[in-house]
């Protein structure tokens, strides 16, 4: 089977940075944002007037999305919906929690479960969210979970949302974050926790480059 590496972990946490690492380190890998699909279907919702507490309706709506990840780094990523650029709203705090919502829906979490797995081509995929490792690709060779204070979570968003010009606060995004993270590992599926045999790598107080000096660890074994 095609190789997959898993990296899951609480909002804010670095996946994104651990991701796109690996990517460039295992050349020609593809990578799965598992996150921009709840997003992505989240906001196509909110945007149709869809009731968001309606899961069925909300499900319905995945198979008919045409999504098109382009570029690698984080600067030049795009996100395209039925050939529209996303990428912007998509990133925003108030999308995350419209995504947190719709995810713990049981229908809606089916309806994404294959368009994720289709992401899995040769010559091996890197997927990153909360339930990689647990419930999407319980047979990844490598299954990385991340985590951090929701303190150093928060600053590090207030950081990354500032870099693309986005406006936030860091109490108020703390709190979002607090929010978002206790639905996401008390939800009745998938919640977001270590899979059995996850390498766990709590970044608290640790650079980039520490972080993915571990990564490159775990990968050499
Ligand atoms: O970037 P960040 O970690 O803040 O968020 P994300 O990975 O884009 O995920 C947004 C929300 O989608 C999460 O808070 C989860 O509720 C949900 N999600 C999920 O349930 N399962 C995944 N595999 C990925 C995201």
């Amino acid at each position: 089977a095609v190789p997959v590496i898993t990296v899951d972990g609480p909002s804010g946490v670095g996946k994104g940075l651990v991701t796109r690492w690996l990517a460039q380190r295992l050349r020609g890998w593809h990578r799965l944002d598992s996150g921009a699909l709840y997003r992505i279907l989240a906001l196509a919702a909110h945007r149709r007037r869809v009731d968001l507490d309606d899961a069925a309706a909300v499900a319905r709506l995945a198979p008919t999305l045409d999504i098109r990840f382009e570029g690698e780094r984080e600067d030049d990523e795009r996100i395209l919906v039925d050939g529209q650029d996303w990428t912007r709203d998509l990133r925003r705090e108030s999308t995350g929690a419209l995504a947190s919502k719709i995810a713990a829906a049981p229908p809606v979490r089916a309806a994404l479960l294959q368009r994720q797995r289709d992401f899995r081509r040769a010559p091996g995929l890197i997927a990153d969210g909360r339930d990689m490792g647990t419930v999407v690709f319980p047979d990844a060779a490598l299954k990385i979970f991340m985590d951090a204070s929701p303190e150093e979570r928060a600053q590090r968003r207030l950081k990354q949302l500032s870099e693309k010009g986005i406006q936030a606060t860091l109490a108020p995004l703390c709190e979002e974050i607090r929010a978002r993270d206790e639905r996401d590992r008390n939800r009745p599926v998938a919640p977001l926790k270590p899979a059995e045999q996850a390498e766990v790598v709590d970044t608290t107080g640790l650079s980039p480059e520490a972080v993915l000096a571990r990564v490159e660890a775990l990968l050499r074994r």
